[in-house]
């Protein structure tokens, strides 16, 4: 693994006597963004713009103890300091070879009594991020965290595009877009999904939250590096002011704590236009590198195929044993041979396990599931060896139901075991529809139930991830707590879900609008498992397993072009061909370019969007010089003129392009496409037009030659 750094840091250290009706003053590398802090009346407060736009008005810090401390109040400056930083690192995997992270630091040590403690900004040209820093103290008494008063104080006239949060179905729900203080379930359940009947909890979003300003920035709030903390969501309260709300624990409090206080990264991505804010990584600039005592040399990106649509998607099988047992033996063995055939590194296989029953999902209170004992008609024994002689391992599967407990009881004997038997990647699950319904039985015999995404499931997702280190396992996790980044310092946190994917296009419907939300919100946190590719987009369902009558109103809202595009468009180091062996196989051509396409990259451009309307991205293959470009399209159809100077000139390259046809349609004609292939020699003008139909999209092999 490479990880040679760059080092450069220019330190500033001012040691300033002050007064405390200064203002401190910190801009971005070029200039542009400028952060001020301030305190007035024994307060802390913030406050950003970008070239004189307003990002926030004066916004407050700080945090409440569980002693009573209230570090919000009664601060004085006590010092700070300044750096300038500039460093250069390459990720061992990614969307890009190399990462600059060059900021400017400002950390203001702030006095409460005799208590001091420290909140470290830093400004980079693509946003501002600022954390807590507690140290231990002999006049604290309680680290836990009763709450936390940081605000994003924007504009009531700001555009957000936001989930909420404290809900029931975790991140699992379309985008709502609305002004920040329309930001509510009651909103949501009007305007975008009925969740009325489930309303625990405040109204809130969850982050990474995007929003548009008024003055035209674009921004996203969200947080890094979250460890041993609980999640923030934002909460309105009023003419644009946003307010931290952390998932707190059943008794209330919101972070437990034994000793100091390092609080995760809170932090404002800010850019110009849409597609400068995809194209950041600020989020990982905001995480560490994994130890250096740790070797993730073993973590390798693939592509996988799944006995897994035949259950979520076409309903011909069940998890559970029943005639109609996805996974058994034969089946298994069938999959294996084609994946194998075809070049895939993994095949996924979902029911193999003790525990399915019809009624598994997804009360978290049903029978618990073993990891490690297998259903009679599946050998894993036989299976893996069989597959791993092909070069295909399968890829384990645990769905825990949110019955923690019972999972982590026996985890180390499941990763064990998988290790054994030659499999590299683990898909988790933590199906549980009640957000507030992870139970957890306490040591003095009483049971709490714990939200989805407080402390204890954090602290839950840190242990899996350490623990499949241990056992050279990747994870892609499934209804898991949101990307912080952590992918930097554990690699082997590979890929998740974590909001709505392709799989409601298989049992409901997400739309046709969907699709073109994701790279713009969830997607700016990393890499997703939305498994893509499904082909077989109408008469594809079936009534009931076993049945041979088809659910004609059951369509997936795309078309087959657009699929091919979601593998540039999605990033993910693990990428599933989700549809079935015999929809790929009446489109070879189409197939084609998911075998071909890389999962590493050293090149990431956005050659244009508008945010939830379209977006089109270009991909360098981390190992060659050539290049994958995808486009998709909300429900309108488009045409493009794509610009196509970013390639090598006077170089010649192969295209090969997988498009809509003319009377392609997202819902009346959604799998026909054409292929056009062509040399283009690339000069200082060089583009190339093309169509996408409503609710379409457009993939293109770019080969160097
Ligand atoms: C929900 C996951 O998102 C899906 O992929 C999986 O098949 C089911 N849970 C069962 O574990
Ligand atoms: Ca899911």
């Amino acid at each position: 693994m490479n990880l040679t750094k760059i080092f450069f840091t220019l330190l500033m250290i001012l040691l300033i006597s002050c007064t405390d009706s200064s203002n401190y003053i910190i801009k971005s590398p070029d200039n542009k963004i400028k952060l001020i802090f301030k305190i007035e009346d024994g307060k802390a407060f913030y406050k950003v713009d970008k070239s004189d736009k307003s990002i926030t008005d004066w916004s407050r810090l700080g945090m409440v103890l569980g002693d009573g401390k209230d570090l919000g109040e009664g601060l004085k400056v006590y010092k700070t300091s300044k750096e300038k930083i500039s460093n250069k690192w390459f990720p061992f995997i990614g969307e890009k070879s190399e990462i600059n992270d060059v900021y400017n630091k400002l950390s203001i040590s702030l006095s409460r009594d005799n208590i001091i403690y420290e909140i470290i900004f830093r400004v980079y040209d693509d946003g501002i991020a600022f954390k807590y820093s507690i140290p231990n103290h002999e006049n604290i008494k309680n680290y836990d965290i009763i709450n936390e008063y940081t605000q994003f104080n924007l504009s009531s006239q700001d555009s957000a595009w936001w989930i909420p949060a404290f809900s029931y179905r975790r991140y699992e729900f379309l985008y709502a877009n609305s002004s920040i203080d329309q930001i509510s379930k009651k909103y949501f359940s009007e305007n975008v999904e009925n969740i009325s009947y489930d309303s625990l909890g405040i109204d809130a979003a969850h982050t990474p939250l995007t929003i548009k300003k008024e003055n035209g920035l674009f921004i996203s709030i969200h947080e890094a590096n979250l460890i041993n903390y609980s999640s923030m969501t934002l909460a309105p309260k009023g003419n644009g002011l946003l307010e931290v709300e952390l998932y707190p624990w059943s008794d209330g409090t919101k972070v437990k704590l034994e000793k100091k206080i390092n609080s995760p990264w809170r932090y404002i991505q800010v850019a110009d236009n849409s597609s400068k804010l995809i194209d950041s990584d600020i989020i990982l600039n905001l995480n560490e590198d994994p130890d250096k005592s740790q070797d993730y040399s073993w973590v390798k990106p693939g592509k996988y195929m799944g006995v897994w649509w035949e259950m979520i998607g076409t309903n011909e099988s069940t998890w559970w044993q029943s005639e109609n047992h996805g996974a058994n033996n034969k089946k298994v063995k069938y999959y294996l041979d084609f994946a194998s055939k075809h070049n895939f590194d993994g095949l996924l296989v979902e029911g193999w396990n003790k525990g399915w029953h019809p009624e598994w999902c997804c009360s978290g209170d049903g029978k618990p599931f073993s990891f490690t004992e297998t259903v009679d008609d599946f050998d894993i024994e036989y299976l893996s060896e069989y597959g791993n002689s092909k070069g295909v391992n399968l890829v384990g599967h645990h769905e825990t139901g949110g019955q923690i407990q019972n999972y982590e009881l026996q985890m180390e004997d499941a990763f064990k075991m998988y290790n054994r038997l030659g499999v590299k990647n683990i898909k988790t699950g933590y199906v549980n529809d009640v957000s507030k319904n992870i139970r957890v039985l306490n040591e003095n015999g009483t049971i709490s139930k714990e939200w989805h995404h407080g402390q204890f499931m954090i602290k839950h997702f840190q242990k899996v991830i350490e623990m499949a280190a241990k056992y050279k396992l990747n994870i892609i996790t499934h209804e898991p707590i949101k990307d912080t980044g952590l992918r930097r310092k554990y690699p082997n946190f590979i890929s998740r879900e974590g909001a709505k994917g392709q799989e409601f296009n298989g049992f409901s419907s997400n739309g046709i609008n969907h699709a073109a939300d994701l790279p713009f919100t969830r997607l700016l946190s990393g890499p997703m498992d939305y498994t893509p590719g499904i082909f077989q987009l109408k008469n594809f369902r079936f009534i009931s397993p076993g049945s041979d009558k088809i659910d004609t109103n059951a369509i997936v809202p795309s078309t087959i072009a657009k699929e091919l595009a979601l593998y540039v468009v999605y990033y993910s180091p693990m990428q599933m061909a989700a549809d079935l062996p015999k929809h790929y196989e009446k489109h070879p051509e189409a197939f084609e370019f998911i075998k071909d396409i890389p999962v590493e990259w050293s090149e990431r451009k956005i050659i244009n969007s508008k945010i939830s309307e379209f977006i089109t991205i270009a991909r360098k293959d981390k190992y060659s010089e050539n290049w994958y470009m995808g486009g998709i399209s909300d429900e309108k159809e488009r045409n493009f003129t794509i610009d196509l100077t970013f390639l090598e000139k006077n170089q010649k390259y192969n295209f090969k392009i997988f498009k809509d046809t003319k009377s392609t349609h997202w819902e009346s004609n959604p799998m026909e496409y054409e292929i056009e292939e062509k040399i283009i020699e690339i000069n200082s003008k060089s583009s190339y037009s093309i169509h996408l139909a409503p609710g379409g999209g457009f993939a293109i092999q770019i080969i160097k030659i």
